[in-house]
């Protein structure tokens, strides 16, 4: 059987908090039910950590909770070892911490550089200003070009977001991402609805993006060979808790992991 619950016996003391990103007895319960249940990970600086698990384990439900979509009933969230948990969630973005949605966020109606410039400004704390500061509009362009530019999309700046074709959404999202400058990014099945020819293009952004600037990722993933190709480590949902957080060779030859699954392709 799987455990289930991971609460810690009475008297154990949490580990310290080492991670840039770490939750601990991370729970969120619906009445009696655990959606998410004591969980406790920590994602150390330039560190790629995919998150996997049957349908309904509870992977988005932790982002969101991650994020500040939602409270916990328990636990806590540490950011470069600061606690977080009680902060809203665009004050975790400014502290470095940017999300993807599992549904799209992108303004249809708007241009590809437009949705960009709007993500940059709230980054930039920008709401609506009558009088804009001098500089500040230039400013907001040259880092929209530059975003563009780094995701692949820069041919499409005057594109309306809404007629780009799936692939491109998904680097449409990776760069409203990416104007937030976050140092810890989480990433809701990025490969959700992408064609598969369009598959190792988003693969091979993902990992400029993270390996060379050494940033760090939460990423839920369906596909295996996604996963085995990005992460360091991979983290194990089921019912809510974590079974198993190692390495994927580690992880992929674990008898409780292949149980979870069983009915389930892996
Ligand atoms: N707002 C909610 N109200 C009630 N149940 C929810 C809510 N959000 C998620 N759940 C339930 O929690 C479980 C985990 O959902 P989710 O976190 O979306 O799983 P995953 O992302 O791993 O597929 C599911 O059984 C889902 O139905
Ligand atoms: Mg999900």
């Amino acid at each position: 059987m799987f455990p289930r619950s991971n609460a810690p016996a009475a008297g154990v003391v949490d580990a310290p908090a080492t991670g840039l990103l770490s939750t601990r007895r991370l729970t969120w319960k619906i009445g009696e039910v655990a959606i998410v249940d004591h969980v406790s990970i920590d994602l150390a600086e330039g560190e790629f950590l995919a998150v996997i698990g049957p349908n309904g384990a509870g992977k988005t439900s932790l982002f969101n909770l991650i994020s500040g979509l939602r409270k916990p009933t328990d636990g806590s969230v540490t950011l470069a070892g600061q606690d977080v948990t009680r902060l809203a969630p665009h004050r975790r973005a400014r502290r470095g911490l940017g999300r993807t949605f599992q549904s799209s966020s992108v303004f249809g109606s708007l241009t590809v550089e437009q949705n960009v410039r709007l993500a940059v400004q709230a980054r930039r704390g920008g709401s609506i200003r009558p009088f804009p500061l001098p500089g500040s509009d230039k400013d907001i362009a040259e880092r929209a070009a530059r975003v563009l530019w780094r995701v692949g999309l820069d041919h499409r700046a005057r594109t309306m977001a809404g007629t780009l074709a799936h692939g491109e959404k998904r680097k449409l999202e990776i760069a409203l991402l990416l104007a937030g400058e976050p140092k810890v990014l989480l990433l809701d099945e990025p490969m959700a609805g992408v064609s598969a020819e369009d598959v190792p293009g988003l693969v091979a952004l993902i990992k400029t993006l993270t390996r060379d600037e050494r940033r760090s990722v939460l990423m839920v993933e369906h596909h295996m060979d996604v996963v085995l190709d990005l992460a360091d480590r991979v983290a194990v949902m089921h019912h809510g808790a974590l079974l198993i957080c190692d390495t994927p060779e580690v992880v992929m030859a674990d008898r409780t992991v292949q149980e979870a699954y069983l009915g389930e392709k892996l």
